[in-house]
């Protein structure tokens, strides 16, 4: 947490206005939840009421106990029971006579399409299953998936859910160094990836780089890799290396049964951005999550089988995880995938996509809105997007200009906009409106979800007064919530349950490192991070990570960075750096530590502006003021320089950033 808890009140500019919306009554009418007793419901009958969530799903053995709280903050959920995610998201529609309906609709970026029927899914999962069983992939055997948005990866992701092997994937738009950092972390002998793949046409070497990182991974690794770009891009397969169609071609027609899983088993492990330069392991299980992701999917995105639904966030992103692959699959509707970017070949390809496949809902992120509103409502006029019935945004606070942007412009005024507010360790979705039930307020996101306990807390752990600035808290666990952060008990605790909780008493409050506003009526308004984590495009960045990729750059002696206000990004990476004796602030080292920040984590983290300076502003015992150099990169009136050991030199370096 930052020491002053400013930076909440830097983003009031966020904040509503005060005018709201009811939910469309056409939408109320068939909304799978319109009942406003729900909240009710679920608090009295806590936490049993989670039973609606398993509900939803198939168990092979039927849990005894919802929660079990024995050993807090070690929650566990569904305890007893046992079942398999992949016979969740597939077999099971086979089952019921739905094999030949869409599972899954590709969109590749050059315009191919390939559909998979739940049958195709049943097909490709089994076969893939049976080809990593027989190169040695046991039960609890961690498998990374580097791979971009092409149907192998959700085929790999329930191969592995089948057979009980965690995957861990790692975002495609990451560094070689990423890679090879997650997979020593979680010791994972198994990769699979691809070729390369497309990016506004050009075909992205993307086995290269898995093949760099490889490299400095110290234990053997088999790797598979799936062809995306045929003979386009001649790849290098290594002696030993596997193709991907080659494994499934192989196992034609192989059937592997789903293995029992215990619902605390882990079903993945996802690595995000923390205060520390080392990611975090985050580890979700099969029961919790998958209850909770499917239960949110029905309740929040409305989605029905009949549906064809799109998020259209990366599926090396927890979002995609949860509402690409797992949330939708197991409600056995369709799911759209695309593998391309808003704007190529042009910037309405968003809305011919929605156009051409019917998609009922779409979820996005704010960054995406607000490119779209910049590019003008001409785009998605061209197109009918009448089959919209609901909008959904995540990943950052969204503005209320951009939402009633997309309120108006994409969805006619005639659907519900849900703001979603969740985490990667929170599994699914937390904090926002019921389409079917909540008033909208733009920019607030809403009430907690039925079920769900979160709090604004000042720092001594009161709740504040209805508009005042705090903490947000969660005090009661929830099904998807974080287990633990990978073989690191010990740092789960102290990262997320230290801030709020009494452990003498036993009380536990989950602390999500936001800060928050709450109104009269209990909408929460989510401001912002207060620890180290800059959100760039709704993509948490460390800024220990960032600043430890300057930091080996030659000819940095130190760096600090931090976020400041970007119009479409949300937050940009502002570094600023001291070089070292004999070394120059110049282009060429410019250069050098752009390339650096893209070596260690990806081009996502590619700073925007790089301030060279002779010093850092420090307090008197040392500690850099990085309110005041996010005061710098805003261009704000800049903050108290009175404790400083060195307040000359804010000036100085204000003036390096003017002309922003
Ligand atoms: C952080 C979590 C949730 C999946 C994508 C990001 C910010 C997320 C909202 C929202 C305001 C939001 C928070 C949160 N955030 N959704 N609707 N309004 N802020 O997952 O990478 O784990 O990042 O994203 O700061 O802590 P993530």
């Amino acid at each position: 947490m930052s020491e002053d808890g400013e930076s909440a009140g830097e983003l009031e500019a966020r904040l509503p206005d005060g005018e709201t919306f009811e939910p469309p009554a056409s939408f109320v009418e068939q909304a799978n939840v319109s009942d406003e007793g729900i909240y009710e419901a679920f608090e009295e009958d806590w936490p049993a009421c989670w039973e609606r969530a398993a509900d939803l799903l198939d168990w092979d053995d039927d849990y005894d106990t919802v929660l079990n709280d024995s050993d807090a903050p070690f929650y566990e959920w569904f305890t007893g029971g046992s079942l398999n995610a992949s016979y969740n998201c597939v077999d099971r529609h086979v089952e019921a006579g739905r094999g030949d309906e869409a599972a899954i609709e590709w969109v590749g970026e050059l315009g191919e399409t390939r559909t998979y029927t739940y049958d195709d899914l049943h097909r490709e999962v089994n076969e893939f299953a049976a080809a990593l069983r027989e190169l040695g992939v046991a039960e609890d055997d961690v498998v990374t998936l580097y791979m971009p948005m092409i149907p192998e990866l959700p085929v790999a992701m329930l191969a592995c859910a089948r057979i009980g092997a965690p995957h861990s994937v790692v975002f495609a738009g990451f560094s070689a160094d990423a890679l090879a950092t997650r997979m020593e972390s979680a010791d994972s002998e198994y990769l699979v990836t691809c070729d390369g793949y497309y990016r506004r046409g050009d075909v992205l070497p993307h086995k290269e780089k898995a093949d760099e990182g490889l490299a400095s991974v110290g234990h053997d690794v088999t790797t598979i890799v799936a062809d995306r770009t045929g003979e386009e891009y001649d790849h290098p397969m290594a002696d030993g290396e596997h193709d991907f169609d080659e494994l499934l071609a192989a196992h034609e027609g192989a059937t592997v049964e789903p293995v029992q899983r215990d619902a605390e088993d882990m079903l993945f492990l996802m690595y995000t951005s923390g205060t520390t330069g080392k990611p975090k392991g985050v580890k979700h299980t099969t029961g919790g999550y998958l209850s909770y992701v499917s239960w949110t999917a029905h309740a929040v995105l409305d989605i029905k089988p009949e549906d064809t639904y799109w998020c259209s966030a990366d599926i090396g992103w927890i979002t995609g995880h949860s509402y690409i692959v797992y949330g939708p699959l197991a409600l056995g509707t369709t799911s759209v995938m695309y593998e391309g970017t808003p704007d190529y070949p042009e910037k309405d390809r968003l809305w011919e996509i929605v156009e051409d496949y019917d998609v009922t809902q779409l979820y996005t992120a704010p960054t995406a809105i607000r490119a779209f509103m910049k590019w003008g409502a001409e785009y998605p006029n061209r197109h009918d997007l009448s089959s919209l019935r609901l909008l959904g945004t995540v990943g950052e606070p969204i503005n209320p200009r951009a939402w009633k942007w997309y309120y108006k412009h994409i969805g006619d005024e005639s659907c519900p906009v849900v703001d979603t507010w969740w985490q990667t360790e929170t599994g699914g979705m937390m904090i926002t409106t019921l389409p079917g039930v909540g008033e909208m307020k733009p920019g607030s996101a809403g009430p907690p979800l039925p079920g769900i306990s979160a709090n604004v807390l000042d720092q001594s752990g009161d709740p504040v007064d209805p508009g005042e600035a705090g903490y947000l808290t969660v005090d009661k666990p929830w099904p998807g919530m974080l287990r633990t952060l990978y073989r690191n008990d010990e740092r789960f605790v102290e990262e997320y349950w230290r801030e709020y909780s009494d452990p003498e008493d036993d009380e536990w409050v989950y602390f999500p490192e936001d800060g928050a506003k709450l109104d009269e009526d209990g909408y929460i308004t989510v401001l912002g991070r207060v620890d180290d984590v800059i959100n760039v495009s709704g993509h948490r960045l460390g800024t220990m990570e960032l600043e430890s990729a300057i930091v080996g750059v030659e000819g940095v002696a130190e760096a600090a960075v931090v976020g400041g206000d970007h119009d479409i990004k949300g937050e940009a990476v502002y570094a600023y750096v001291i070089t070292e004796d004999g070394h120059e602030g110049d282009e060429a080292l410019r250069e050098r530590i752009v390339t650096g920040v893209e070596d260690a984590i990806g081009p996502i983290a590619r700073p925007e502006d790089v301030i060279f300076t002779p010093e850092l502003p420090k307090t008197r015992s040392g500690k850099i003021m990085r309110r005041l150099l996010e005061d710098i990169a805003n261009g704000d009136e800049l903050g108290n320089t009175n404790t400083l050991r060195n307040p000359e030199i804010v000036d100085d370096i204000a003036g390096k950033v003017g002309g922003d």
